[in-house]
């Protein structure tokens, strides 16, 4: 087990779709499932992508604590992880529209934020490190970290699904506007 090196944005391998895996079974899936763990724990993250670790292969861990979930969509939630998805799909429930905006980050593109619309409900399915196929559905946040991950493994970092570039912004900028507004709306 070990932290890898997260490479960032302009890379060529965070560019290019990755491959299937043809064994998710296979020790060094789960060697690496277990690398991209650490890496994702170690970086504060909520999900992490092969690719931004350099290895070109379809696998995606989440690792969403439930304060996150409730925080962010406001409603009680468990948590999500660390959870590890091999070959995911994804199938929008709310028609081909994405029209659900939220901010997100990527470790892959530190100190910047983005508005980013994504479904806000979708089904997903893969398999595990056990070989067993996983289905299930996801909406709001989880659903938003899905949707991030899986355009990881396409070549496809957020700021091209921003449909509004105004809104990409340093994360310290929109922190102190927020605290500006919070200031405002308490006089
Ligand atoms: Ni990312």
């Amino acid at each position: 087990m070990a932290v890898l090196p997260i490479i960032r944005m302009g890379h060529p391998t965070l560019r290019r779709a990755a491959d299937p895996v043809p064994d998710p079974t296979a020790p060094e899936v789960r060697r690496l499932a277990a690398d991209m763990i650490d890496t994702v724990l170690a970086a504060d993250g909520v999900g992490l992508a092969a690719p931004q670790v350099d290895r070109s292969v379809r696998v995606i861990v989440l690792d969403i604590p439930a304060e996150r979930l409730r925080e962010e969509d406001g409603e009680p939630a468990e948590a999500q992880g660390p959870e590890v998805l091999v070959n995911p799909v994804l199938e929008p429930l709310d028609g081909p529209e994405r029209g659900a905006v939220g901010w997100e980050a990527c470790l892959s593109i530190p100190g910047l934020v983005g508005a980013v619309p994504r479904w806000e409900r979708l089904r997903f399915a893969g398999v595990d490190l056990d070989g067993r196929e996983i289905v299930g559905e996801a909406h709001g946040f989880h659903a938003r970290v899905l949707q991030h991950e899986v355009d990881h493994l396409d070549g496809i970092l957020y700021p091209q699904r921003m449909t509004d570039l105004s809104l990409l912004m340093f994360a310290d900028e929109l922190e102190r506007q927020a605290e500006a507004e919070s200031v405002e709306g308490d006089i």
